[in-house]
Parts: C-alpha cells; structure tokens; sequence
C-alpha cells in the first residue's frame, strides 16, 4: 500500500533525526511524552486541506492515467494525446505518481505529528467513463462535463495584476465538455487519430484530448498558486519546507502542461471555431487557432490594442 510506504518514509525520517517516533496518531500529551512538537491547529488545517487537494487531484490524474496514460487503456485517446505531444501519456503517469506520492506523504506526516489525516473515500460516488480503458469505479472528480477556467492562459500574458484588481478573460470557451472519452460509441477506442483530424469521430476525440490539455495545465497551476499562498501561513519551518518542496512540483506541473496546451491551441489540431460546444456543432469541436494572425478575435481584447 502506498500510505504504507509514505508512514516508513515519515517514521524513518523522524528517527533518524532522533526523535524515534512511532507513525501513528498519537494525543498531544503522548506526544510531549515522545519529544514529538504538536502542530499549530493552523498548520494542521493547511496541511489538511492540501492533503484533501492531493487526493482530489489523484482521483482525476488516475482516470486520465487509466485511458491515456504510458500503459492507458484507450488507444484512439492515447493516439489523439500524442498528437498534442508524443510523450503526453508518459507525462500523464508520471503525473499520477507525483499525485498519489503528494496525498500520501501528507497524510503519513499528519499522522506522524499526531494530526488526523484526511480521507475522502464516503465521497468516491461520481459514476466512471463507460469508455474502453476506464476502471469502474467510484470517483471524486467528474471529466465527464467540465467548465474549464482558461483564464491562466491570458493571465500570464497579460501586463495586469491580479494583485491589484486585474481581471482577466477566457482564453477558449470550454463549457460542459469531456476531457475523457465517454463511450465506445461517442469514439470508438480503435479510430485513427490522423492530422488534422477528418472524420467527425477523430475530430470529436481530438477535441477531447486538446481539452483535456486545457484541463491539465488549469488544474495545475491552482495546484502552484495554491502552495505558494499557503507557504506563507505556516508557523512550522518543517512544515513550511513541505509545502515549498511539493509547490515547486505543482510548478513545474503546470509548466509542462501550459508548453503541451500550446499546441492544441495551435495548427494543425486547432479548429477554425471559436467554440467547443458538441450540443450544437457535432464533430466541430476543435479549438480556436490562438496562433492564427488573420484572427483578430484570437487574443482578448487586452492583447489586440
Ligand atoms: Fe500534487
Ligand atoms: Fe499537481
């Protein structure tokens, strides 16, 4: 079991540092007893609530690992990825590690500072992809039909400040769309991934797959802005190297992420539509070219004056 894993790892480390503490969760006076030093009750929350993130992103880095990653079981996903990038499914699973190792370590260092470690299983009740390659399984996070956040791709090419009020546009509009196959009908698992695509059913998985690339680097740089902001409320210096350490992971996340996005966004696999919407456009779902200069609407209005 990986938590396991992560308990020796904590275990090992406070004993070599002397301290020869137990991994389980003990009572502050248990622990005054060990030399253990409690957690401030903020460090506890923070680090709670970063646990309870990890988990979340491990719950959706996994689905997209079970049908595109290295050993994915969807190989029209997989092709339409690779499109985007070769390495993509080898990206998407070293990913997934770095997900399960995140949720696991804090957890086991919760515990080893006698702190409850968080666990979300009661709420692992959204249904699976009934795609070829998806586990059947509860889930926590829902691919299915996302509203995607695009607003980091305008952001970091933007002269605004968030910090002083900057507001920043949608850089494509990705309403209610799957970042992960559905079904075998909707895309059948063995259609050629050409490019560009030409048939509706390649058009419609590399739409699929270009928001999924959306998705990634939108999860990924909340995950980087979310350990910087809370690098700065711990009290803990142990803590604090923690939340440094893993945030400067979620950085270079999101950064992969944001260079393999580019290429969605890109031709030859963006589209000529300013949209993605299945409902109304079937099979014309591609993204808009944002590298197209005869588009005078491919950049907010900010970019173009
Ligand atoms: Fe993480
Ligand atoms: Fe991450």
């Amino acid at each position: 079991m990986q938590s396991n894993k992560w308990d020796n790892v904590v275990r090992r480390r406070a004993f070599l540092k002397g301290l020869g503490v137990a991994g389980a969760m003990l009572p502050a006076g248990a622990l005054l007893a060990t030399g253990v030093r409690a957690l401030t009750s903020g460090d506890t929350a923070v680090l709670r609530f970063l646990a309870a993130a990890e988990i979340l992103e491990t719950d959706l880095w996994q689905q997209y690992n079970e049908l595109g990653g290295v050993n994915g079981g969807n190989a029209s996903y997989m092709a339409a990825l690779q499109n985007l990038d070769g390495d993509m499914p080898q990206y998407i699973t070293d990913n997934t590690d770095d997900e399960v190792s995140h949720a696991d370590f804090l957890n086991a260092y919760l515990k080893s500072r006698g702190a409850d470690p968080v666990n979300l299983d009661e709420f692992r009740a959204l249904p699976s992809s009934q795609a070829t390659g998806a586990r059947q399984v509860g889930r926590l996070t829902n691919l299915q039909k996302l509203v995607v956040d695009t607003s980091f791709y305008t952001r970091y090419r933007s002269s605004e400040n968030p910090d002083l009020g900057g507001i920043f546009a949608q850089a494509v509009k990705i309403v209610n769309e799957p970042a992960i196959p559905l079904n075998d009908t909707d895309t059948p698992p063995a259609t050629g991934q050409p490019v560009p695509p030409v048939t509706t059913a390649a058009r419609r998985m590399q739409a699929i797959a270009n928001t999924a690339s959306f998705h990634f680097g939108y999860i990924e740089q909340g995950g980087a802005s979310l350990y910087s902001s809370m690098a700065l409320k711990v009290r803990d210096l142990e803590v604090l190297r923690i939340v440094i350490s893993i945030g400067g992971v979620e950085t270079d996340h999101f950064s992969l992420w944001h260079d393999k996005l580019g290429n969605a966004v890109a031709q030859p696999l963006a589209g000529d539509r300013g949209d993605v919407s299945r409902s109304k456009q079937p099979g014309d779902r591609a993204l808009p070219d944002q590298q197209d200069p005869a588009r005078a609407d491919r950049f907010p209005q900010e970019w173009a004056s």
